[in-house]
């Protein structure tokens, strides 16, 4: 008797409480998450993975303990020191190495579901892994596992000094220990260990090539890369011992000893510091670093890399339309300069004294036309395809040139829901850089629900990235919903998918100015700055 009425209190139980919060076993403890209220999955929010050590903010982070008692993930406010974009307000704590992960409800140890996880984007200077952008809603439909992390980021995450204690890309390296993270505890949610994709857009999709290109094991099986790889101008820099001298001396130590720069600026608030960083020319992006005996993560640099986990790696990659937009529709006529050309080849080539370089790429996109309301939108795609484009295109060269199978993508949509344009006011053209992540997630900003047209789009890019996780194929079949076949490029080949009101399949996007620029490239491969330094 006794037992039956045990049971029956029980099912009882059981059944009074259909929302148990989720508790989960990991090798680092025990986990509780919360059920979501706005679909059918739990959230474990603001797990630590990593611990910054107090001494030396700038360097390497450690191991985060294991949890003694029950760790509570119910908080996902944790942002990393920045002046963050919707504010425009100092933020952040250097306890923010956490991570987000949310379980479809039929996920279990026996039924377990591929994993996806998101680095963000923002220039290594700004970006966090919260709700408030990344509301996982549509891609959990999908029925797989999202995870979304912090790395630090300016000074905290990417001063590079050549030296052990600050040798470099400790941003990278937190996202490193995230997905070494996940690799190792993910079964514990029902994810599958051996089915990861990584993704990030702009400075995220540069790390994800990063974590590509690196010696280190290889944490995921397949990747997407969203308007950003490693071949972009901006996605590299030198070392440069003068930072923490600049940083000290904006903070009110003058002085040239390295280690007393690092020591002061270890006890000053983040915030001040962050504030200090963006009135310095000293840059805060991934660097080559040098071999000084501690753990490497970028040993070459990206232009002359070689890929070898390309070939057993699945690749999504593209970009959108038109990703300078949003900078160029509202500016003044008197702030467009045709030193734009020189400003963004400097940064890839040696110019020296060469004036032909710059003139044919000038003639290429302007002809000889003075600034002018003409010439804003030539000056626009020259900017998209410098910054963005053409660095994408190189990419796919040398993914298939390393054996990659590649799926290619144009993001052209321009609806009610473009992220950045949106938060611009701009209802022209097309779609602007970091438009399309606002159809992979639920941003916040949005108050109201999607129309049946934005909607659309949701259900086709969060299903073509969910099959891509799940199949390594965004269209397995054609289907009502994806009426096209997606195949991969190839060297004759270069299909692509424009996701747009329609989904339709071209090939070779913006031909006449990407092999414009295969050309420039091809022919000025010595004045590159990467191989000159070999
Ligand atoms: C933390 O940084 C300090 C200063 O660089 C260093 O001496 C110490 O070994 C670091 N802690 C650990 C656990 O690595
Ligand atoms: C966009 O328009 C809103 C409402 O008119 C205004 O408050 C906001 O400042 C505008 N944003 C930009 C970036 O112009």
């Amino acid at each position: 008797m006794k037992v039956v009425f045990v049971c029956l209190l029980l099912l009882y139980t059981v059944w009074a409480l259909p929302r148990v919060d989720p508790l989960v076993e990991t090798k680092k403890g025990l986990i509780r998450g919360l059920q979501a209220t706005d679909g059918d999955y739990s959230m474990f929010l603001g797990i630590p993975f990593a611990k910054v050590n107090a001494s030396n903010p700038f360097g390497p982070s450690l191991p985060y303990p294991d949890f003694d008692d029950v760790f509570e993930a119910n908080d996902d406010t944790a942002i990393c020191p920045q002046r963050e974009e919707f504010n425009n307000q100092l933020v952040g704590t250097l306890d923010c190495l956490h991570l987000n992960v949310y379980v479809p409800n039929k996920a279990t140890t026996r039924n377990k579901l591929p994993v996806l996880v998101w680095i963000y984007g923002g220039g290594f200077t700004i970006g966090f892994a919260g709700r408030f952008v990344h509301g996982p809603k549509y891609l959990v439909k999908q029925d797989i596992i999202l995870v979304t992390l912090n790395y630090r980021l300016g000074p905290y995450g990417f001063m590079c000094l050549d030296t052990p204690e600050v040798p470099g890309n400790q941003g990278l390296k937190d996202q490193l220990s995230a997905l070494r993270w996940v690799k190792q505890n993910i079964d514990s949610f029902g994810g599958d260990a051996n089915k990861i994709t990584i993704f990030g857009e702009s400075a995220g999709g540069v790390s994800v090539d990063y974590h590509l290109l690196s010696e280190q094991e290889k944490l995921f099986n397949q990747v997407i890369l969203q308007s950003g790889t490693a071949q972009c101008p901006w996605a590299v820099a030198d070392s440069d011992r003068s930072t923490p001298l600049a940083l000290a001396k904006r903070l009110g130590l003058d002085t040239d000893d390295v280690e007393d720069a690092l020591k002061f600026l270890a006890t000053v608030e983040p915030n001040l510091v962050v504030a200090a960083s963006l009135e310095i020319p000293n840059r805060f992006v991934p660097c080559i670093e040098k071999d000084i005996g501690v753990e490497r993560f970028i040993t070459s640099h990206p232009v002359n890399s070689p890929i070898p986990k390309a070939k057993d790696v699945l690749i999504l990659t593209g970009y959108n339309n038109q990703e300078m937009l949003v900078p160029f529709v509202n500016r003044p006529i008197s702030s467009l300069s045709l030193n734009t050309f020189r400003r963004n080849l400097a940064m890839m080539f040696d110019l020296s004294d060469d004036e032909e370089l710059e003139s044919i790429v000038r003639q290429f996109y302007v002809g000889d036309d003075e600034v002018s309301e003409e010439i804003r939108w030539d000056l626009m795609d020259f900017e998209s395809d410098y910054t963005f484009g053409h660095p994408v295109h190189r990419s796919l060269h040398k993914y298939l040139e390393n054996g990659g199978r590649v799926y290619h993508y144009i993001f052209s949509y321009a609806g009610g829901r473009n992220f950045v344009k949106y938060r611009n006011n701009v209802t022209i053209g097309g779609a602007s850089h970091a438009d399309e992540i606002s159809y992979l997630f639920d941003v916040a900003i949005f108050k109201e629900s999607p129309s049946e047209e934005d909607q659309l789009i949701i259900d086709r890019i969060t299903t073509l990235w969910a099959n891509f996780v799940k199949y390594g194929d965004p269209t397995p079949e054609t289907t009502d919903l994806l009426p096209v076949k997606w195949t991969p490029i190839t060297k004759d080949a270069f299909t692509y998918l424009d996701i747009d009101r329609e989904l339709t399949i071209g090939s070779r996007p913006f031909h006449k100015r990407t092999t414009f620029l295969d050309l420039f490239y091809k022919a000025n491969k010595h004045l590159l700055i990467a191989n000159k330094e070999n």
